[in-house]
C-alpha cells in the first residue's frame, strides 16, 4: 500500500446556489486541483457523488465535468451512497492511489434541491430510505430519526436539553464558518421555542436542505511529494454496512456500521477515539451526533448529550466535535457532506479555520452516514 494524501481541498458556500451542481462542482474541483498545486492534467480518474442529479434531470455527469475541466478523456464514475455518497467516493478514490491503480484522484460531490419545495424534495430524499416500507407509508427521514431520538431517550434519558446543546454548539460554530449554510448562533431558548417537525424532534434538531459542492484531490506521495499546502495523511479509510430497513434491526439507540468502520479504523490507524484531535460527524440530526459519538467510543453508551452539555465537544472544548458547525449548521448537500467533512479537516489542520480553529490538529476523524445508517464511512487522517 502506497503513503496517500488527501493535497488539496476546496468548497464552495452551502445554501442555495445560483448555478447548477455541475457548474459548482467543475468550479470547486478546479479549485481543489489548484490548492493541491497540480494542473487538470494531472487528474488520473474522477469519482463523483451527486445523489439525486435526477433532481436536475441530470445523470452520467462525470464526463461532463471532466469536460469543463479539460479532460475529457480522463475516466469518471458516479457513486451514489444516498448522504454518504462521496465519502464512499473518497474510499475509492484511495483504493486506488493506495493500491498503485493512480497517482492523482478527484473527488467531487455536488446537489442542487432548493429549486424544489419541502415536499418534493422529502420525497425526494425518502428513495433513500427503504421506499416499500418506510417512505411509502410516510416515514421521512425526520420522522425515522426521531424513531431514534425516542428509543435513545427511553433508554438513556437522553433529555431536550441534551439535543439542544448539540444544536446550540453547531450553530455557535457554523456562526464562524464562512462556509456554512447557517451563519447565526441559536440560544438554548430560541432553540426550545422552536416548532416541533418530527417529536421530539424541532426544526433546530434537524439539518437543512442545502445546495453545495465540495471536492478533494487524493494523491500518491511518491509521485507527487512537494504538495501546495499541509496534506492530511490517510491513516485510514474504512466503510461498512448494516441492516437497510428501520424495521428489521434489534436496537434503535446505535449504528452498527458505525461501530463496525470505527473498530477497523481506529486498528488500521493505531489510535484509539479518546486521542483523535478533533471530529467531523454525521449530525444530519442532533440525536444523529449523539449516537455517532457513542458508536465511535469517544462516550459510553448514553453519555454523549451530558458531555455536550458540559461543553467536552465545543471547538475549544477536550474533544471537538463539527468545528465546521456539522450538517445542522454548515448544511447537508447529500453528495457534498462527505468531502465537505474533509475539506474543514483540511483547513483546520492548515490553521485556516479562523474563530473555530481547534488546538489539536495532528489527527481527526470523519464520519459519514448513509440513509438511516446503513452505511457508514470513517476515514482518520493524520500528519506528515
Ligand atoms: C426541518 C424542515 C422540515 C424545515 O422545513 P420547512 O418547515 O419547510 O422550512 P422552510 O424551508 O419553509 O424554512 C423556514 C425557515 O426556517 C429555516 N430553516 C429551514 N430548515 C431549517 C433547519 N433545518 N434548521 C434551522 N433553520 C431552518 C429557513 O431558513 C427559514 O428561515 P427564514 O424564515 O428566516 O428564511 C426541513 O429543513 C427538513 O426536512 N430537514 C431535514 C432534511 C433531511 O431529512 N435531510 C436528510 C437527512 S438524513
Amino acid at each position: 500500500m502506497r503513503e496517500t494524501w488527501v493535497a488539496g481541498a476546496a468548497t464552495n458556500r452551502y445554501g442555495k446556489m445560483a448555478e447548477t451542481g455541475r457548474e459548482a462542482g467543475s468550479r470547486v474541483a478546479l479549485e481543489a486541483i489548484r490548492s493541491a498545486g497540480l494542473e487538470p492534467k494531472e487528474i488520473d480518474l474522477t469519482f463523483v457523488a451527486n445523489a439525486f442529479g435526477i433532481a436536475e434531470h441530470q445523470a452520467h455527469v462525470g464526463p461532463l465535468v471532466n469536460t469543463a475541466l479539460g479532460i475529457p478523456e480522463v475516466p469518471s464514475a458516479t457513486i451514489e451512497s444516498a448522504c454518504s455518497s462521496s465519502s464512499a467516493a473518497l474510499h475509492e478514490a484511495y483504493v486506488h492511489v493506495a493500491g498503485g491503480f493512480a497517482d492523482a484522484v478527484l473527488v467531487v460531490g455536488f446537489e442542487k434541491l432548493s429549486h424544489l419545495d419541502t415536499l418534493a424534495a422529502t420525497s425526494y430524499f425518502a428513495i433513500g430510505a427503504d421506499y416499500p416500507y418506510e417512505a411509502h407509508n410516510g416515514a421521512t427521514f425526520p420522522g425515522l430519526y426521531a424513531l431514534m431520538a425516542n428509543a435513545h431517550a427511553q433508554r438513556y434519558g437522553t433529555s431536550e436539553a441534551e439535543l439542544g446543546a448539540v444544536a446550540v454548539k453547531n450553530h455557535a460554530n457554523g456562526a464562524l464558518n464562512p462556509h456554512a449554510h447557517f451563519q447565526k448562533p441559536i440560544s438554548p431558548e430560541i432553540y426550545r421555542a422552536s416548532p416541533v417537525v418530527a417529536s421530539p424532534l424541532r426544526l433546530y434538531d434537524c439539518c437543512p436542505f442545502s445546495d453545495g459542492a465540495a471536492a478533494v484531490v487524493v494523491t500518491a506521495r511518491e509521485r507527487f511529494p512537494h504538495p501546495a499546502a499541509e496534506p492530511l495523511v490517510v491513516r485510514a479509510s474504512v466503510r461498512a454496512g448494516s441492516i437497510g430497513d428501520i424495521q428489521d434491526r434489534s436496537t434503535l439507540t446505535a449504528l452498527p456500521a458505525t461501530r463496525r468502520a470505527a473498530e477497523r479504523a481506529f486498528r488500521t490507524a493505531g489510535i484509539e477515539a479518546g486521542r483523535i484531535g478533533f471530529f467531523e460527524v454525521h449530525d444530519c440530526f442532533t440525536i444523529a451526533e449523539l449516537i455517532a459519538l457513542e458508536d465511535l467510543g469517544l462516550f459510553p453508551p448514553g453519555a454523549a448529550g451530558r458531555a455536550t452539555v458540559d461543553g467536552i465537544t465545543a471547538h475549544d472544548g477536550a474533544h471537538p466535535v463539527n468545528p465546521s458547525g456539522g450538517l445542522k449548521a454548515k448544511g447537508h448537500p447529500v453528495s457534498a457532506t462527505g468531502v465537505g467533512q474533509v475539506v474543514e479537516i483540511f483547513e483546520q489542520v492548515n490553521q485556516r479555520a479562523g474563530g473555530r480553529q481547534v488546538p489539536r490538529t495532528e489527527t481527526a476523524l470523519a464520519h459519514n452516514v448513509g440513509a438511516t445508517g446503513s452505511s457508514c464511512s470513517v476515514h482518520i487522517f493524520g500528519r506528515r
